[in-house]
């Protein structure tokens, strides 16, 4: 049976063998610069693992798994642009590097060849895995825009609910979208895909908040990712969410007050000042009980998957993996 560390390398054998450098070459090096940084390669991994699960041949797959992971770095292209985010996987940002327009157009050729490569493999239940590819490209932007919305608004505008639909759509549902991807394609039965859905919700709600952590408490030069960049664009994450719900009184109003300080206050006092306050409050533990409760219930739905459990194992695997996660 196949572990973990050989769905990763086959992931990045599948990436290796494709070449993402074309003409006019101003558009495709942003795309070959970004697929060629790697990153964690989660979604297309759970996609091939997924598949293997109900019997897939994983042959079949090489082009959904591309896809997916291809749909995914267009959405980081994006989403740096408007997070105004310096650094991904220790490198400088396609709008950086590059600018603006280069990380629109790139990102959105990226998602057209995105489409390419699912096209590439034909099967029975196309219209199915095509249909959740492009409901779950909806719900991201959806997601996304929530994101940015709650930008404009007060830590008393949003609720806890509100944000964890939030993450659900900008971030869990493209893991879950890629489990049951690489389910239809293997065929299996619907009950069973249903289940892998909301296991992989759970997996990317827990992701989420971790990474809502990891952009208060990880080390830029592991997480490769700028800290603190959550508290510049005054993000509402799960942070001072969580925050404003364990707070007292003056905790609160201090949060408050920080939140709302635009032009008054130097963007990297203010990170200070949060990261300070949230020291006190001991919120990081608060944070770390939230995510293990979140992946527990992600372990109870694989628990009721009715599969060989020797199959199970590179989920497992995956899962423990990113429990441990500082990038
Ligand atoms: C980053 O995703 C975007 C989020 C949903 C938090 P990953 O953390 O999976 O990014 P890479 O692909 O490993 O760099
Ligand atoms: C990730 O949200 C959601 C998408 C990229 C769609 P973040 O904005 O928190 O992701 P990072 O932290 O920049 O990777
Ligand atoms: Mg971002
Ligand atoms: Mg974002
Ligand atoms: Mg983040």
């Amino acid at each position: 049976m196949n572990n973990l560390k050989y769905y990763l390398s086959l992931v990045e054998r599948i990436f290796e063998e494709e070449s993402f450098v074309a003409e006019p070459r101003e558009l495709y090096e942003p795309i070959d610069y970004t697929l060629r940084l790697g990153g964690k390669r989660i979604r297309p991994t759970l996609l091939l693992a997924a598949n293997a699960l109900f019997g897939g041949n994983t042959d079949e797959v090489r082009g959904a798994a591309l896809g997916i992971e291809t749909f995914h770095n267009f959405t980081l292209l994006h989403d740096d642009l408007m997070d105004r985010s310096p650094l991904r996987r220790g490198q400088p940002t396609v709008y950086q590097k590059w600018d603006e327009n280069t990380a629109v157009l790139s990102g959105d050729t990226m998602y057209a060849l995105a489409w390419r490569y699912f096209l590439r493999q034909p099967s029975p239940r196309l219209q199915a895995i095509l249909q959740c590819f492009c409901e779950t490209g909806i719900e991201v932007c959806e997601g996304q825009q929530k994101d940015m919305n709650f930008e404009r608004m007060t830590l008393e505008e949003v609720s806890l609910e509100d944000y964890r639909d939030m993450i659900r759509q900008k971030t869990a549902v493209l893991l879950a979208g890629a489990l049951k991807i690489g389910a239809l394609y293997a065929n299996a039965p619907d009950d069973d895909i249903e289940r892998l859905y909301e296991f992989g919700l759970h997996l990317g709600l827990a992701f989420q908040l971790q990474d809502d952590l990891l952009d208060g408490y990880g080390d830029t030069a592991v997480f490769g990712k700028k800290t603190g960049q959550d508290i510049r664009d005054n993000k509402k994450s799960y942070l001072p969410l969580l925050a404003m719900q364990i707070g007292n009184d003056s905790q609160r109003n201090e949060l408050l007050t920080l939140f709302a300080a635009k032009d008054n206050m130097d963007e990297e006092e203010k990170v200070r000042r949060v990261m300070a306050l949230y020291e006190r409050m001991n919120l990081k533990s608060a944070v770390e009980e939230a995510i293990e409760k979140e992946f527990r219930t992600a372990v109870q739905c694989l628990d009721t998957i009715p599969a060989d459990e020797a199959l199970k194992l590179p989920l497992r695997e995956l899962m423990e993996t990113l429990a441990g996660r500082k990038k």
